[in-house]
């Protein structure tokens, strides 16, 4: 093997290396960096040429206006287009997500935006799942209608007849250019069928085209679940949770067929939603330890899930790992997910009063949004991270005033079941 190949193998002679030893290095060749065992931050808006004839092609190939030569690696030009923390980054979480390519972003929103951007155009209907995180509710109800994109939602609660339903809804409202759905959702955990999104998309295809299937895989991913293996086109992940996972960063990433990241690259250079060399260098940091990270909060989660489901002040406890045998969910979790994660919901007694007592008096887990982070988080959904969503569609979603949602890190489990005990005592 060469030098070269060396660092981009990804077998020990015939024996496939797991994800979790590839993210000590893959893509990286440290004889090109002065020996340097971690990759430096290449902090850096642009890149020199050797000569002219360079330039020229480099540039033909990122723009798109030649094929690429056999074996022949893009050239560094500038750091929207391109950089090599962002390359390598992209290569490793190209690993994980099962996909030929991924791209990175400044943030989950900028990877989801960017994406839709180059997938839609006006006249097209948008067929997605229902509850999604707030941002992207706002993206999908608010501002695509703007631009003559409809939005058309099914409950991911509602399992497959409610999608079917739906299905048939937005075939006749126009051109269904795309699916995405977000499983488990946000904050409800509501889950949904990806093989069955995939049968749907085909009866939704019109003139040779198929709609494209986006998944938002945050909530589990990229460790507990894989859409690509699934059926999906798109796999989006909001890097700014489990996969930076030190709640110290904001970023995205899309992964799929190099055929359909194309075009969403294309619109990344224009619209400059790509993530920054430094972002890059501290994602590629945490990958080192996502298996490890991931692992842990999910064991940890179990524990405090199980202690709230026994707690007389708690109402409901959305885990997912406490599906029922005979639910139509539990069957489709089993299908899809290794794990059940470690964010969920549970509804204390009472409405908004008693939820905010208890996050007013947790003081181990801190108050704030966000998830996937090494620390525990808990948050008011309704009044915070979805609070732009219509009440009545709260209240239809399941968004209710007594729901807490968790994120449980990777402190002593017990210490954080004594901290939502204490919290909990405040409801008498
Ligand atoms: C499921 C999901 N998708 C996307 C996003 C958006 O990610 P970001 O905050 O990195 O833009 C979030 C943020 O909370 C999320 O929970």
């Amino acid at each position: 093997m060469t030098e070269k190949g060396k660092w981009r193998s990804r077998m020990l002679g015939r024996r496939p290396l797991s994800p979790e030893t590839l993210m000590m290095g893959y893509g990286y060749d440290p004889f090109l960096s002065e020996r340097s065992l971690k990759p430096p931050v290449f902090r850096t808006s642009t890149f020199v040429f050797r000569s002219a004839q360079d330039g020229k092609e480099f540039f033909e190939l990122a723009y798109g206006l030649r094929q690429k030569r056999p074996n022949e690696e893009p050239g560094l030009i500038y750091s929207r287009i391109n950089n090599p923390d962002l390359e390598m980054l992209e290569d490793r979480l190209a690993i994980w997500d099962a996909a030929e390519a991924s791209l990175v972003f400044a943030s989950g929103m900028a990877a989801i935006s960017t994406t839709l951007w180059a997938i839609v155009r006006p006249g097209d209907v948008l067929f997605h799942s229902d509850p999604v995180y707030g941002g992207t509710d706002f993206l999908l109800k608010r501002i695509l209608p703007q631009f003559g994109v409809t939005p058309i939602g099914f409950a991911a609660e509602g399992g497959t007849a409610a999608q079917a339903e739906a299905a048939a809804r937005a075939r006749s409202a126009g051109p269904v250019a795309a699916i995405y759905v977000e499983t488990p959702a946000n904050p409800t955990n509501g889950l949904v069928d990806l093989a069955e999104t995939r049968r749907i998309a085909d009866t939704l295809g019109q003139g040779g085209r198929r709609p494209v299937i986006i998944a938002d895989n945050t909530m589990l991913g990229p460790l507990f679940q894989t859409p690509l293996s699934l059926g999906a086109d798109l796999v989006i992940t909001s890097l700014t949770k489990y996969v930076g996972g030190h709640s110290d960063l904001i970023a995205g990433s899309c992964s799929g067929s190099r055929q359909i990241l194309e075009s969403i690259r294309g619109m990344r250079t224009i619209l400059g939603t790509m993530c920054g060399p430094e972002t890059g260098w501290l994602l590629m940091r945490s990958l080192e330890t996502l298996k490890l990270r991931m692992t842990a909060a999910a064991d940890n989660a179990r524990r405090v899930a199980e202690f709230l489901r026994r707690h007389q002040q708690v109402k409901s406890v959305w885990y997912l790992g406490f599906l029922p045998d005979g639910d139509p969910d539990r069957q489709v979790f089993e299908r899809q997910c290794t794990g059940a994660g470690s964010t969920f919901g549970f509804e204390v007694k009472g409405g908004e009063t008693e939820a905010f007592a208890v996050l007013d008096r947790l003081e181990v887990i801190k108050l704030a949004v966000s998830l996937g982070g090494t620390e525990s988080l808990a948050s008011h959904p309704a009044a915070m991270t979805h609070s732009d969503v219509a009440p009545e569609e709260k209240q239809r979603l399941g968004i209710s005033p007594a729901l807490i949602r968790l994120s449980v890190g990777i402190e002593n489990a017990d210490d954080l079941i004594a901290d939502l005990d204490q919290a909990l005592s405040a409801l008498g």
